[in-house]
């Protein structure tokens, strides 16, 4: 038994999406999680840059003394290597496996696409594993970079007009190619889950890696023995961020859904 929180990060808002998922299946569980909204978007820059904003959300996760860091962004986990994230002190995971998994067991005609932000499409992260996963099949891939700052502007509403316009200029080709699962390899993307699945069809899976992943999260603290002790209040779930609470107080709902959220609190996390 562990009863020290488990620590999630995004870029910004998109790991609430794995947040919601974690509450849900570990409601006895505490959380810490950390949005960089200040640097918000990760997924246009290059690759350094990345890893810096990265080392600076572990440090500043495990000051917190979390017992578990979860990547809750596609770009972060595409980029971060494993090798390193093998030195943390505590376990890590990220999105791409769990969803790749997910991705290789759902296609039954072994034409997979998968979207995400540009450093993720460009590191091919997905691919490779698929590639590996399910050798024979077809991978599709395209990078939408106004997805994320289109969610994090809250233009997500069913039927919103900017964003149909956006999902059929990124997804048109893959649609065509006849895809039966898609990745949506951004954990931004969910909150559009919707409209992109009318677009695409019934008939393609849509695969949400945050979602996937928190499973994969619970399983990893149950077989090391890190579940926090049952506790009849249940978890607790603290929000820190690198931009004014204000921003988040007013879309954290998209994410978490009826869940509300606890207190959150605006950190420098240049200072880690
Ligand atoms: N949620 C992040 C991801 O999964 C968004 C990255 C970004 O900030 O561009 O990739």
């Amino acid at each position: 038994m562990d009863n020290r929180p488990i620590g999630v990060f995004d870029s910004g808002l998109g790991g609430l999406t794995a947040v919601r998922e974690l509450r849900k299946i570990l409601p006895g569980e505490d959380i810490v999680y950390f949005g960089d909204t200040g640097r918000v978007p990760y997924g246009s820059r290059g690759r350094e840059i990345i890893l810096q904003y990265t080392r600076q959300d572990i440090r500043f996760l495990l000051s917190k003394d979390v017992k578990y860091v979860m990547a809750a962004c596609g770009t972060v986990s595409s980029t971060y290597p494993l090798c390193e994230a093998a030195g943390l002190p505590v376990p890590y995971t990220g999105v791409v496996r769990s969803a790749a998994e997910a991705a290789a067991a759902a296609s039954k005609n072994g034409r997979i696409g998968v979207i995400g932000t540009p450093a993720t499409i460009r590191s091919g992260s997905y691919e490779q594993l698929l590639n590996i996963l399910r050798p024979e099949a077809q991978i599709f891939t395209r990078a939408c970079p106004m997805f994320v700052p289109l969610v994090e502007n809250g233009y997500v509403n069913d039927g919103n007009p900017v964003a149909l316009l956006l999902i059929e200029e990124y997804l048109t080709d893959l649609k065509a190619a006849g895809i039966d699962t898609l990745i949506l390899g951004c954990t931004h993307y969910p909150l559009l889950k919707k409209m992109i699945g009318d677009f695409v069809g019934d008939e393609v899976r849509l695969i949400d890696p945050g979602k996937i992943t928190a499973h994969a999260v619970k399983a990893a603290l149950q077989s090391q023995n890190l579940l926090a002790t049952p506790r009849p209040e249940g978890g607790h779930a603290s929000f820190f961020v690198s931009d004014s609470t204000e921003g988040f107080k007013a879309s954290a709902d998209l994410f978490l859904g009826e869940y509300k959220g606890g207190p959150v609190q605006q950190i420098a996390i240049d200072k880690y």
